[in-house]
């Protein structure tokens, strides 16, 4: 193994900030990564896939552990209604997505043009237009960083919640594959405004179909942190009481709110982002995207902490306007 010392990690994440790693590695396969975690076992650890939904501030002064695990496994017969693909955790998660939708495996397509790695997927159980990843995981093979042991964990196991999973609950798991449980068989089910209204002039549309018009509705919605640096939904949409909920509708009738556990409802961060005063506004580098104010972009610093600072005045805003203190959806370092 190869490790490289005081690597910059502005590449390495999405938002493009700037921090050095004081070790670096690239294992190509679980004994290498096995050997990493032997190698250095005293030291603080962190596994980056395609770095979209972090971004640091500080330098980091451990071992960075970047994943080159590639490949994908089909196990199921034609005649099957039932498909299992097991895929390597460094595979890019659009490319997969794609590779489904084109064999005319369905499941996936609600979740097309997420960045990011197939690893990732399961962690912040990433989601889309009404789905979730978990609806259709199966399995995830993981290495307990402990004891090294390869172990794999069910769907039950994986404590799936909204943006939310054991992986992100315990950091004990570095996660090496993914068996996804997709079907050969696909109905549309209008699950979600956007999306339907893309394709109200499809009568029966087809798994590429719905693909596109996520494409369509991403394109036009998020911005592509290729050109401006971002982490996608920087803030959870968050859980308020019924009777929070009603007091602000007193206001803001048409205030978004979903049935979530009894008592309590999910609203929309973005439309409170947005009533707060803070779509579209930009302070310096940094500024919310001027067609979905959840999106905090970078319009050029390398500097974490503008981020952090402008997240702040975002939380004080909202909170001083509705009582409600937005979480981060990113990580950050
Ligand atoms: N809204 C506004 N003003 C705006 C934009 C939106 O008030 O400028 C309100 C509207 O009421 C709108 C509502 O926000 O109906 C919801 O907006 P949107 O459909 O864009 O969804 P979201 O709840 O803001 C979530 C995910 C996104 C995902 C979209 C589409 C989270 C934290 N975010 O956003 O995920 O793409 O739904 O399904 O749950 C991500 O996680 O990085 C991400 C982009």
């Amino acid at each position: 193994m190869e490790y490289i010392t005081g690597k910059s990690l502005k590449e390495y994440n999405s938002f493009k900030t700037e921090a050095s790693a004081k070790l670096f590695a690239e294992p190509k396969n679980a004994e290498e990564l096995i050997q990493c975690l032997n190698d250095y076992s005293k030291e603080k650890k962190l596994v980056i896939g395609g770095g979209c939904n972090m971004f640091f501030t500080k330098d980091f002064n451990g071992l960075v552990i970047h994943p080159q695990l590639k490949g994908m496994r089909e196990a199921s017969s034609k005649e099957d209604d039932d498909v299992f693909i097991e895929v390597m955790a460094s595979e890019d998660w659009d490319d997969f997505v794609k590779y489904t939708v084109e064999k005319g495996f369905s499941g996936l397509e609600n979740l097309s043009l997420i960045p990011g790695t197939v690893g990732a997927s399961p962690v912040q159980n990433i989601g889309a237009y009404g789905a979730e990843v978990k609806d259709c995981i199966r399995e995830v093979v993981a290495i307990d960083i402990d004891s090294c042991e390869i172990i794999s964990l069910s769907n039950q196991e994986c404590k799936f919640g909204y943006r939310d999973s054991i992986f992100k609950q315990t950091n004990k798991y570095i996660i090496l594959s993914v068996i996804f449980h997709l079907k050969r068989t696909f109905n549309y089910i209008p699950k979600y405004f956007d999306l339907n209204k893309e394709l109200e002039d499809i009568s029966n549309p087809t798994i590429m179909d719905v693909r596109n018009a996520v494409i369509n509705v991403r394109k036009r919605k998020l911005p592509d942190e290729k050109v401006l640096p971002n982490c996608g939904s920087f803030f959870k949409n968050p859980y308020i009481t019924i009777e929070h909920a009603d007091k602000i509708k007193q206001n803001y009738p048409d205030l978004p709110s979903f049935p979530f556990q009894e008592g309590l409802i999910k609203t929309s961060a973005a439309f409170l982002i947005d009533k707060a005063g803070y779509k579209g506004k930009r302070n310096g580098n940094i500024g919310t995207y001027p067609n979905q104010p959840l999106i905090i972009v970078n319009y050029g610093t390398d500097d974490g902490t503008e981020i952090v600072d402008f997240m702040k005045e975002i939380k004080d805003a909202v909170n001083n306007k509705f009582g409600i203190m937005l979480e981060p959806e990113v990580w950050i370092f």
